[in-house]
């Protein structure tokens, strides 16, 4: 693969997840499982591979979770992290260094980066008015603010983006701001930002994507839009009391004051990969190891990531790091898609979820990563079910996998003693499954080098479901009294073929193939193993083995049954509350006429319609309002096609401050009605309501 070719060394980092919270299958899926698979295959082919990942210690999020629990940050950091960890390594997770960003190595490496990018007089320094709340006194960056989106109407939307409609946004877009801590109004307040000039970055940002075009397409796609839209400058610091803060030696030499000002967590956090590699490299002994995987060119350096974080790691980390110049940039960043939970998006709020912890106290490790991996949201969302889970489990790695070894061993036991018998002459059909072991050693491990994780999961389980066939055409049942010596033969590669899964399976299911390999009696342990290994038939004939232990025990409907109904009790209590938002929301709070008479609320006729080339929630209107034409941005491309709207009479509010959406003006917003299961329909004035009729 044209990623690997490059590289004699491989760093892998998974997305640092916030220490907030536990961690859910949505998160597993997403950034965690695929590096692992991947970081394991490398290992077992003998690269040299190095795993950071680490807890997110900074931002935001920590805040809100603390002041919601009532708690100072660090213990919330401290608690969740721990957990986090656990989870982890209950279920496999295989990091050579999982850090934090609460570390003084952490808090160092960031400030070093920022005073590298301020010496070179990189950042904009501005000096705005932002919102700020008095009674909490704070100002309210990102999730510390909420208010309506500009875009789709929805009243929850955040500081940093809409979670309904995506849109990204400035807490000054927000109408009716409110603070996420007080739910009080916020004033503006002075203030200094250093801010990332990215749309000076964008043209060199493009160069080196250029050569990247063969990265995964939902991964392209992101940031064509973002790059189409224009990349805009981000501030990189914030007034906040929690987090890296901002070197004072920058402010001083141009006489700001930055008591109070921390770097942005999305400056700070992808540094953390670099700081948990210097971590690691200490801790082998060797502190100055990290610069060979960072600063040297012969570094492969991979960002395994969800989709919320593509313009992170695809955007603004490597514009930091091509700023900074010592450093390697990434070669490859495979974000997935998410995933979702019978049929419905995941909500943590509503504990709509799987947590990891919980499952790993019911269930195995190895059947989550093998039910995941087969059903990986490599390039679309994908859904996980606990019926399909149970499926997977029950008809592939019991029936198919688990089977083969047992029947294998099972009968080596009654008929030979436990003795590995001798390989006799090979016929077409034992050269035929030896060819398979060695064709599905390319395949597994192409696919997983392409970050094919279901074509890798489907591969190794075919190479089980083909020695199945093979036993049975064998019939070794038959043979053992008519054709001794075939017999002997037919369980002799059927053994052998066990020793090929037990590697083959390693980077998919590492808690099984150990077991297998401890079965085996093989030297070491399963992740100690060569990958070229897979078909070289090393087990001698004549080696006795024991009975093997049931590999997978049947997921019985009553274990899952319980599981299905937690999650179908809360969907009902999620439609519940969606049902009576829609209505009563409005009836909810009360409001005077003279509020109500602010709103400019007018009749229009749209003339135009289009959708906006890289975001795919947005439409585009020219609407004649009687008093003039204008443009508004609307989030409902996916409710409408925009050829079935011109000539169509709406309702709008005609006096909302106009914002930009993705670099279009937008002056004004349609109004719609949103029923309990997601339609939309376009508030009708009726046909014969000219432009311009004030509706009241
Ligand atoms: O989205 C998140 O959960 C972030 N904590 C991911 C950070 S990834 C990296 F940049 F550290
Ligand atoms: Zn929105």
């Amino acid at each position: 693969m044209a990623t690997l070719e490059k590289g004699k060394r491989i760093l892998v980092t998974s997305a640092l997840p916030y220490a907030n919270g536990p961690i859910h299958l949505g998160h597993l899926a997403g950034a965690y499982l695929p590096a692992d698979i991947f970081v394991r295959y490398c290992r077992l082919k003998k690269r040299d591979v190095v795993y950071i990942c680490g807890s997110d210690e900074n931002g935001v999020p920590i805040m809100l979770r603390a002041r919601a629990e009532g708690k100072d940050p660090q213990e919330i950091v401290d608690r969740y992290h721990a957990m986090i960890k656990n989870s982890f390594e209950g279920v496999g997770m295989s990091f050579d260094y999982y850090g934090r960003t609460s570390s003084p190595v952490h808090h160092e490496t960031s400030r070093e980066f920022f005073c590298n990018l301020a010496e070179k007089d990189i950042f904009v320094l501005r000096k705005e008015k932002q919102l700020f709340d008095p009674e909490a006194g704070l100002f309210l960056a990102d999730r510390f603010v909420y208010g309506t989106c500009p875009s789709c109407g929805y009243d929850k939307a955040y500081g940093d983006q809409c979670e309904k409609c995506g849109t990204s946004l400035s807490p000054d877009d927000l109408i009716n701001p409110k603070s996420a801590l007080t739910d009080t109004e916020p004033v503006k307040k002075e203030t200094t930002h250093w801010y990332l000039p990215l749309d000076t970055i964008q043209p060199e940002l493009e160069k080196w994507l250029a050569n990247h075009q063969d990265w995964k397409p939902n991964v392209l796609g992101q940031i064509k839009s973002w790059l189409t839209e224009g990349l805009k400058e981000r501030a990189m610091t914030r007034d906040q009391p929690w987090g890296v803060k901002v070197p004072k030696e920058v402010g001083d030499k141009i006489g700001v004051d930055v008591s109070g000002k921390v770097l942005y967590v999305w400056f700070d956090a992808p540094i953390g990969y670099i700081s948990a590699t210097r971590e690691w490299a200490e801790q082998q002994g060797d502190p100055e190891r990290w610069k060979t995987y960072w600063q040297d060119q012969d570094t492969t350096l991979i960002h395994f990531i969800g989709k919320d974080n593509i313009v992170f790691h695809c955007l603004i980390f490597p514009a930091i790091l091509q700023l900074h110049g010592d450093y390697v940039l990434p070669e490859n960043v495979p974000a997935n898609e998410f995933l979702n939970l019978e049929g419905n998006k995941l909500s943590t709020s509503r504990n709509y979820a799987v947590w990891l912890d919980d499952y790993l106290q019911k269930f195995d490790a190895d059947s989550l990563r093998y039910a995941l991996a087969a059903n990986m949201p490599e390039t679309r969302d994908a859904d996980f079910s606990w019926k399909e889970f149970q499926a997977r489990h029950n008809n592939e790695l019991a029936d198919i996998l688990g089977n083969f070894v047992n029947r294998t061993f099972t009968f080596i036991t009654k008929y030979f003693d436990g003795n590995l018998p001798e390989c006799g002459p090979l016929d077409a059909m034992d050269n035929e499954l030896v060819a398979q072991m060695l064709a599905s050693r390319e395949q597994t491990g192409a696919a997983i080098d392409n970050f094919r994780f279901k074509d890798a999961t489907r591969s190794f389980i075919d190479l089980a479901r083909a020695a199945n066939k093979y036993f049975n055409d064998k019939e070794p049942w038959r043979t053992r009294k008519d054709a001794p010596g075939q017999c002997a033969t037919t369980l002799h590669l059927c053994a052998q073929t066990t020793h090929a899964l037990a590697i083959l399976m390693g980077p998919i299911l590492p808690f099984t193939a150990e077991k297998l390999w401890q079965f085996l009696q093989l030297p070491g342990r399963a992740d100690q193993a060569n990958w070229q290994d897979i078909g070289s038939l090393p087990l001698t004939a004549g080696t006795h083995f024991g009975k093997p232990d049931i590999l997978f025990t049947k997921i019985e409907d009553a274990q899952i049954e319980p599981e299905i109904a937690k999650l179908q009790k809360i969907e009902a209590k999620m439609n519940q509350a969606k049902s009576e938002a829609s209505p009563a929301e409005s009836q909810s709070t009360t409001i005077t006429i003279d509020d109500f008479n602010r709103v400019d609320l007018r009749v229009a006729e749209i003339l135009a319609a289009e959708k906006i080339k890289g975001a795919d929630k947005l439409l585009k209107l020219q609407v004649d309002t009687g008093l003039d034409k204008r443009q508004i941005v609307s989030g409902i491309a996916q409710h409408f096609e925009p050829e079935t709207l011109v000539g169509k009479k709406i309702v709008i509010v005609a006096n909302l401050k106009p914002v930009k959406l993705r670099g279009e003006l937008s002056e004004g917003m349609l109004l719609t009605a949103e029923s309990a299961d997601g339609t939309l329909t376009l508030v009708d004035p009726g046909a014969i309501s000219p432009a311009g009729a004030k509706v009241k």
